[in-house]
């Protein structure tokens, strides 16, 4: 099995703007401080996992704008495979207006814009290079037919799947998905898909199981600050969090995939990969932005939690 990482998936601009709270309609009112940084899910996921040193391709549509280009070279400058980033004529970048409030919390919009035009054509276009990877990393900020086309690819090529059914998306059909090998939701996804309540650890356990007998192999389900559970037909597993000061915490859902992804594919086994994700996740939660606070492998390497309290 080769290690590579194929992502097919979405890529955005974020428009950060940290405020004191949220305005009120009709209301105007000052913020402190904005920045514009890389970011979307597939594009996070790519970028932690080659900032880690995985080798990684992706395939996304860019705008047909500023922002485009400056889109593709960010992911060429980290060293992800970019021969299939194309544009999406006369459309717009995806962008993404992300509000921080004082206590690190977020509430995003997302503008898909472009990624709304990456086709099932775009995989079959980009197949031959995707069937050299050992793992497919999808989430949905893009079309769900283009979700549904890749995994049927990958089935029929006995490729891996991870799915991080990411922003939460009650016309997912599960049955179309069951059979990917690493489902990651976070807790608001698993609620919306199982129509249960997943606020406690056991209530995610439980919701995590309802998938596991529709036939799913693996969930890991992500819980914040609260760690990670791993639910297998063997058991659960409850991942401890990595306690640190969050600041921002945009972000660090991909920065757990990618870097599982990463050391998942660089030969770790199960737990050891996803210990490894929470302490990457935990490290971007301490710093601002969302690609933006993802370390690189020396720098992840030398993170001691102790001092981020
Ligand atoms: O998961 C965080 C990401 O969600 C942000 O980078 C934003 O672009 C949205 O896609
Ligand atoms: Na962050």
């Amino acid at each position: 099995m080769s290690g590579m990482i194929g992502v097919v998936g979405s890529n955005m601009v974020d428009l950060v703007t940290t405020i004191g709270r949220m305005p009120a309609w009709g209301e105007t009112l000052e913020a402190p401080g904005f920045a514009m940084g890389f970011g979307g899910k597939g594009a996070n996921q790519a970028v932690a996992a080659a900032r880690l040193g995985a080798s990684v391709m992706m395939v996304t549509r860019v705008g047909d704008d500023l922002f485009g280009g400056d889109v593709k070279n960010n992911l060429e400058r980290n060293g992800v495979d970019v021969r299939h980033v194309r544009t999406a004529p006369g459309a717009a970048n995806g962008v993404a207006p992300i509000f921080i409030d004082p206590n690190g919390e977020n509430a995003i919009l997302i503008v898909k814009g472009a990624n709304d035009h990456l086709s099932p054509a775009d995989v079959d276009a980009a197949s031959s290079d995707l069937a050299r990877c050992g793992l497919i990393v999808l989430q949905l900020e893009v079309p769900l037919e283009t979700v549904y086309h890749t995994i049927d690819w990958a089935r029929r090529e006995g490729i891996s799947v991870l799915l991080n059914p990411a922003p939460a998306n009650p016309d997912l059909d599960l049955d179309r998905v069951k059979d990917v090998a690493f489902f990651m939701p976070n807790q608001t996804e698993l609620a919306l898909l199982t129509g249960r309540e997943t606020e406690t650890v056991e209530q995610a356990t439980e919701a995590a199981q309802l998938l596991l007998a529709r036939g799913m192999g693996t969930v890991v389900v992500t819980l914040g600050g609260d760690g990670a559970l791993l639910v297998t037909p063997d058991g659960v597993e409850h991942l401890p969090p990595v306690r640190v000061q969050a600041r921002d915490t945009s972000g660090a859902g991909d920065a757990f995939i990618g870097a599982f992804a990463a050391h998942f594919m660089g030969g770790l086994a199960l737990r050891p990969a996803l210990r490894e994700a929470t302490r990457y996740a935990a490290l971007s939660v301490t710093r601002s932005g969302t690609q933006a606070s993802f370390a690189g492998a020396a720098e992840f390497a030398g993170f001691d939690p102790q001092r981020e309290r």
